[in-house]
């Protein structure tokens, strides 16, 4: 689907174009080649905006993959990854330093990494029959949907799983959006809920994914503190600090899943319960008949969207994020 519509300096278009920019591009015929050879596992590396889409497919096939999908936040490359495996470098800007590192230290392993960006210093790094080449000019952040459109069909061809119609997928988060209405689940409603709050989102399985997403869209788009936990562990340690939730305007967003299994829901509901016996309600969102990613795409495209009701309301601009820029000009110096 065309994205050509999309002002790639408004937020409010970018998120608003997420469903048509599923899908929208595609990794190139010779990296999906390159894809098919045997590999021992898959190592993605990525910060920030640019790190999502592996969390994704990391949370989509965990469970199913024949060999281990790992994503790295970090400058250095875990021993284990080798020249046998598979490592995939995304930046949207091709020149983030940690990802760069990391990319630079496979290289060394002998290992030759796919490569994700719209340009910078990775593309010039890579090798061409390796890498997918993004749209430029968006946020890191708000090309998420192009990013996984290349980096799902890649991981998919490295496991060897059947591809996921994507377009399809994009179109059913369209039509969905249109249901968001004053029902109580519309984005501005969510945000007025979480007004005054500090929204902490709790994922557990494949949503893992969508409630760290949530929590840095709110931060990145609305400049607000913002916290994301994973259950079942949350269950070991934060329910212990309930106590404090309430006098500090902590407000735990649940994000359910039809597939949740019976345990995963029953800890959800005994939770929310004792949250609830100690003074402090919480939210639960929720998207019916939708696969596990048609799930994921929908509570991120949801919540990315009252992030853009929370900048709203904050008078803030959604689409600036001048203390990253500041911090990646002084490291950059050093
Ligand atoms: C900005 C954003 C950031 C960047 C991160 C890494 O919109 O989302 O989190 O994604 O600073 O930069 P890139 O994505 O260029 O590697």
């Amino acid at each position: 689907m065309a994205i050509d519509n999309i002002d790639r300096t408004s937020m409010s278009s970018m998120v608003n174009g997420f469903p048509q920019m599923v899908g929208a591009v595609n990794p190139s015929t010779d990296a999906i080649e390159s894809a098919k050879d045997t590999t021992k596992g898959v190592c993605v590396l990525g910060m920030g905006g640019s790190a999502i889409a592996g969390e994704i497919c990391k949370g989509l096939y965990s469970e199913r993959a024949p060999i281990p999908i790992t994503c790295v936040r970090d400058y250095a490359l875990p021993k284990y990854v080798d020249s046998d495996w598979s490592v995939i470098a995304v930046s949207y800007s091709g020149n983030t330093e940690e990802t760069l590192s990391a990319f630079a230290e496979a290289i060394k392993r002998g290992i030759i990494p796919f490569v994700i960006s719209s340009g910078g210093k990775l593309m010039d790094l890579a090798d061409p029959k390796r890498f997918s080449r993004l749209p430029d000019s968006f946020q890191p952040r708000a090309a998420l949907p192009l990013i996984l459109s290349v980096e799902l069909p890649l991981i998919e061809t490295l496991i060897g799983q059947n591809r996921t119609n994507l377009i399809q997928i994009g179109k059913k988060l369209a039509d969905r959006k249109k249901e968001w209405t004053d029902n109580g689940s519309s984005p501005n409603q969510i945000a007025r809920r979480l007004s005054g709050k500090i929204p902490l989102f709790i994922g557990s399985g494949h949503l893992q994914a969508a409630a760290y997403r949530a929590k840095c869209q709110i931060n990145e788009n609305a400049k607000i503190a913002s916290f994301h936990s994973i259950l079942p562990e949350a269950n070991h340690n934060e329910i212990e600090s309930v106590g404090w939730f309430a006098s500090k305007d902590i407000l735990p967003v649940f994000l359910r899943s039809e597939h949740e299994s019976p345990r995963i829901r029953k800890r959800i509901e005994a939770t929310s319960e004792i949250y609830f016996d100690e003074g402090v309600d919480s939210i639960h969102l929720n998207h019916a008949n939708a696969s596990k990613l048609e799930e994921i795409l929908l509570h991120i495209y949801h919540l990315d969207l009252v992030s853009m009701e929370i900048a709203l309301k904050q008078g803030v601009d959604a689409v600036a994020v001048e203390r990253i820029a500041r911090l990646k000009r002084i490291l950059s110096q050093a």
